[in-house]
């Protein structure tokens, strides 16, 4: 089965599907994205990835160029050609579209490029034995608007490569002496038994993931709050956890090498994930 891509109103197969060198998200980065999990065959939170979307259109001025419906089907065309396995994500990209001379300004009328791909996926079905990953703090020197999911991601990029040089899968981004998230996934820490998470700004892709553990905190009455993380307070937490929707929830065993809490999933850990996967396996 070859990998079927939808690009601007076509399935093709992936390696041929182009874009013109004069894509403005080619040249500028200048486009959006989301990354939205698919469950048993069905994307998961979509109304809130598509909310986001639409959010980061707005902040950079593109106009949706499909309608909820036009994506759905793309969504579950893809998934049906592409995917063998019931459980998946779903790749969208939309930029500014081709200009006819490279110029940093825009021309209104530019027609938007619209990428979709879904790749099967596992979820790491984690438990405590088998979970825990490495982490390192950087400086976040990245731009101020990081609430745009925005396909400029060379910081991250380099953050992350930095973090897998170090031997170490994830870099926690420090501002100003606050943790604020990490390269690709949001964070939470736990202290005395209360969980915590920095809360949004426009320093911080406002995660997916985050908010339905927030949610799912809430609903179950699990302490937690929103507040900003010093970064001596996250040297000193109990349990670290990195969320994104492509790793659900991600225990930090270790951080700029040395133990987080006792060097193992904590039980705040043990408790969420729990309630997190029961909640999707409901949805099924
Ligand atoms: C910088 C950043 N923060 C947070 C997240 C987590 O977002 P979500 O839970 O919606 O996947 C991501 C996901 O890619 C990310 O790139």
């Amino acid at each position: 089965m070859y990998q079927q891509v939808y690009l601007n109103g076509e399935y093709q197969a992936a390696e041929q599907a182009c874009v013109p060198v004069m894509d403005r998200g080619f040249m500028f980065g200048d486009g959006v994205y989301e990354v939205i999990p698919v469950y048993a065959g069905r994307p998961f939170r979509l109304q809130q990835h598509m909310q986001r979307l639409q959010n980061s259109l707005d902040a950079i001025g593109i106009n949706n160029p499909l309608s909820q419906s036009d994506w759905e089907h793309i969504f579950s065309t893809l998934f049906a050609h592409n995917c063998d396995t019931p459980d998946a994500y779903i790749y969208l990209q939309v930029t500014r579209g081709v200009m006819q001379r490279r110029e940093h300004n825009y021309n209104a009328d530019l027609i938007p490029t619209v990428l979709v791909m879904c790749h099967s996926h596992h979820y790491a079905l984690t438990d405590s034995k088998t979970a825990g990953i490495k982490a390192i703090t950087v400086e976040d020197n990245r731009w101020a608007d990081c609430y745009i999911k925005s396909i400029n991601l060379l910081p991250n990029v380099l953050r992350k490569q930095q973090a897998m040089n170090q031997e170490a899968t994830e870099a926690i981004l420090i501002r100003e002496g606050y943790a604020v998230e990490g390269s690709a996934s949001n964070l939470f820490i736990v202290k005395d038994d209360v969980i915590r998470t920095p809360p949004k700004s426009r320093y911080m892709l406002g995660g997916i993931t985050r908010d339905l553990i927030i949610e799912l905190c809430h609903d179950n009455k699990v302490v937690m709050g929103e507040k900003e993380i010093s970064e001596d307070e996250l040297h000193d937490a109990d349990e670290i956890w990195m969320t994104s929707s492509t790793k659900e929830i991600m225990p930090v065993t270790e951080l700029n090498q040395h133990k987080v809490g006792r060097g193992v999933p904590g039980p705040k850990w043990n408790q969420v994930q729990k309630i997190f996967q029961a909640y999707k396996q409901k949805l099924q």
